[in-house]
């Protein structure tokens, strides 16, 4: 095993990068964390926090100076992806980068959307870059749940929502980080790419019914239409994203969630379970 010692980490600040900065080890490797605002990054002692955006360039050499390898999570425009990846050629040897399930033969995962779209240039243009590259391609995070259900459980006991038939396998975003850790601290994952997901297929109901149960409390879980889901958005979804994602569950009707064994595999524990994640989330549901 091959451990890198100088690793950049963008998206720092959110669901994944931020589970990475607290699990990679504290000693042995040189962490640096590229954010737009550091003042605001709030990242542990150990990491060294530098100013850079990746849609503007010129801030990134400062940051990739002396860095072998990079995590990269883009949720930025896609015009800005083959600057930013001529800039990381430069210095880094190696990515991981975080895409999505792309390849995977379930419905859930294979309806056109821009995210989609911008994920697929990004592999392209890394696949071409020279770079030694991973790609980890999570599924639905458990995470979601926060955004999705949260504000209707901390606001009462009604949750309306559509497809709630529709299975997936939400994994907790500490099982996608501890497989990034790995594969960023060691060389032997060049040129692979793994699908992750939680260890069950749920229905949403059983979801949010398990939010329900670890709260104590009987949730009434009403299905309504895409039309009545789509003008009720209390505007926390971007009405494109929204978009897809009922693309996504009305192609996935009546399938089984994809699930794989990756997790396990890497870390010699089960995945986390939906509940598990619940359970440790629960005071995020709370009023
Ligand atoms: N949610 C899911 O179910 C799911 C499933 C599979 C794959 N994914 C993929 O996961 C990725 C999102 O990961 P996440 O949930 O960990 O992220 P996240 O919590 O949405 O946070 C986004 C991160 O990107 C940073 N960022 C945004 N614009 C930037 C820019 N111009 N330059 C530098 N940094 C920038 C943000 O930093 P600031 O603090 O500066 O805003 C933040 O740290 C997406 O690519 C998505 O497609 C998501």
């Amino acid at each position: 095993m091959v451990v890198v010692n100088r690793i950049l980490i963008t998206g720092a600040t959110g669901n994944i990068g931020g589970q990475i900065l607290s699990q990679l080890p504290a000693t042995g490797l040189q962490v640096r964390a590229l954010v737009r605002n550091p003042d605001v990054a709030g990242l542990p002692p150990h990491v060294e926090v530098l100013r850079g955006d990746l849609t503007l360039p010129e801030t990134l050499d400062r940051c990739l100076d002396g860095i072998d390898t990079v995590f990269l999570v883009w949720v930025a425009p896609a015009e800005a992806v083959a600057p930013a990846l001529e800039r990381i050629a430069k210095h880094a040897r190696r990515i991981v980068f975080l895409s999505a399930p792309l390849k995977t033969a379930h419905p859930l995962f294979q309806q056109p959307n821009p995210s989609r779209t911008r994920a697929e240039l990004v592999e392209r243009l890394i696949e071409t870059s020279g770079l030694q590259w991973t790609f980890l391609r999570p599924g639905m995070f458990a995470a979601n749940a926060l955004g999705w259900w949260a504000p209707q459980i901390r606001a009462g006991d009604v949750v309306r929502w559509p497809y709630l038939a529709v299975p997936t396998a939400p994994i907790d975003v500490r099982d996608v980080a501890a497989v990034a850790v790995r594969t960023l601290c060691d060389d032997a994952h060049s040129g692979t790419e793994y699908v992750l997901t939680g260890p069950q297929s749920l229905s949403q109901f059983e979801q949010i019914a398990t939010i329900g149960s670890v709260l104590g409390r009987s949730l009434r879980i009403e299905e309504i239409s895409p039309e009545d889901w789509l003008s009720e958005l209390p505007g926390f979804l971007p009405s494109f994203v929204a978009k897809y994602l009922l693309d996504a569950w009305a192609a996935a009707i009546g399938q089984p969630a994809f699930v794989t064994s990756t997790v396990a595999e890497f870390t010699g524990l089960p995945a986390r379970t939906f509940l598990e994640w619940a359970t440790n989330h629960a005071a995020q549901f709370r009023a």
